[in-house]
């Protein structure tokens, strides 16, 4: 298939690019920046340029590429700084969830592609009522919290919307394997605390897992949602100290709800004490996907490790560093 690939450039698009040439596919691969563009040719795709917030541009793109699927990856996060106010963080993520997908969508409709698949995301989005982990069918958060409703809106539409037009949405789980991942600093410096019994509970998955499942994914008739994350979803008191652990770091510190309330928000309190975990039954039985990282308890250690090497970093590493491609983005 001739597969279009928007935010190509990203975490997971750098990763997924290879797999799907791996298996066979032509690639077009987007990204705002024509150097970006330029490294995606040396990977083996079509590198082209496009902003996904321009409807136009994006009609062009489309339509120039006939593409046979489409996959929507792109994200606006590695400049977003996480407050309390995480609607404000995420704005332009948002905008290219809605906007964004619906221009991709209206090209996808246009050119007639048979498979669209997009990127959604599974933490933060459950009921905070019931058991620890949740599936597919289960309730979303009837109630965002203040400073999140937008957010949580966004990723709806894209469920709803992708669905509607018989795509996959993938709720991917958080993600972890570059070296640039949103917690190893915070975690570092001991800025993530356990707060109160720790049981909010998160599921994490490997970035190379992210693509395999993706491109797995376009070999399926939508539509459908399904969660993409590892084995082992897991409370913040059990997966904390495990990777402060992998990061050669002190022991994570423990705040009382009431101090984590006033320093970071109700958010933050939300995900360390009630937040939800999700099941990947559905998708290692429909898509036939397996994770090559079950756990992240295997999985900090390993991407900690050979990141600590490459880095030249003590780190507390475990004896059996693998000298394998590096972790990068
Ligand atoms: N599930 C999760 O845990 C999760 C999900 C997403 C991100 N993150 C984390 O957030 C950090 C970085 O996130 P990121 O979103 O900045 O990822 P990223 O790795 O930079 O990927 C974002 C992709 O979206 C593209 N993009 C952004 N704005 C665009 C626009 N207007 N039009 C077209 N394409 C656009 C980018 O392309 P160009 O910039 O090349 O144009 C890039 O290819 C990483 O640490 C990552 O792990 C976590």
């Amino acid at each position: 298939m001739k597969v279009f690939v928007v935010g190509a450039s990203g975490v997971i698009g750098t990763r997924l690019v290879p797999q799907l040439l791996e298996r066979g596919h032509e690639v077009v691969g987007t990204s705002r920046s024509p150097e970006k563009a330029e490294r995606l040719r040396a990977l083996g795709a079509e590198g082209i340029t496009l902003d996904l917030l321009d409807p136009r541009a994006v009609r062009r793109a489309v339509l120039e590429s006939e593409p046979d699927a489409i996959v929507h990856q792109a994200t606006a996060l590695s400049d977003a700084r996480f407050t309390r106010k995480l609607d404000r963080s995420l704005a332009q993520t948002n905008r290219l969830r809605t906007e964004g997908l619906d221009a991709l969508l209206a090209a996808a409709r246009e050119v007639g592609v048979s498979r669209f698949v997009a990127q959604s995301f599974a933490s933060m989005r459950y009921a905070r009522e019931g058991g620890p982990v949740k599936t597919e069918e289960d309730p979303l958060d009837p109630t965002p919290l203040a400073g999140m409703a937008e957010t949580a809106a966004a990723m709806n539409y894209l469920d709803d919307t992708v669905t509607d037009a018989g795509g996959i949405a993938l709720r991917y789980g958080l993600f972890y394997g570059a070296h640039n991942d949103g917690l190893v600093e915070p975690v570092r410096k001991r800025q993530f605390p356990i707060v109160g019994s720790g049981g909010g509970y998160a599921t994490w998955l490997h970035l190379d897992d992210a693509a395999a499942a993706t491109v797995l994914a376009l070999d399926h008739d939508g539509p459908a949602i399904y969660h993409i994350a590892d084995d082992e979803p897991a409370p913040v008191r059990e997966w904390l100290p495990v990777l402060a652990d992998a990061l050669g770091a002190k022991p994570p510190r423990h705040f009382p709800v009431w101090l984590a309330r006033l320093f970071a928000g109700e958010i933050a309190v939300m995900l360390g004490t009630e937040a939800r975990g999700v099941s990947n039954a559905k998708a290692k039985r429909e898509l036939g996907w397996t994770p090559r990282y079950p756990s992240w308890r295997q999985g900090f250690a390993e991407v900690y490790a050979r990141a600590s090497v490459q880095e030249g970093r003590e780190v507390g590493a475990p004896a059996s560093v693998s000298s394998e491609s590096p972790v990068s983005s």
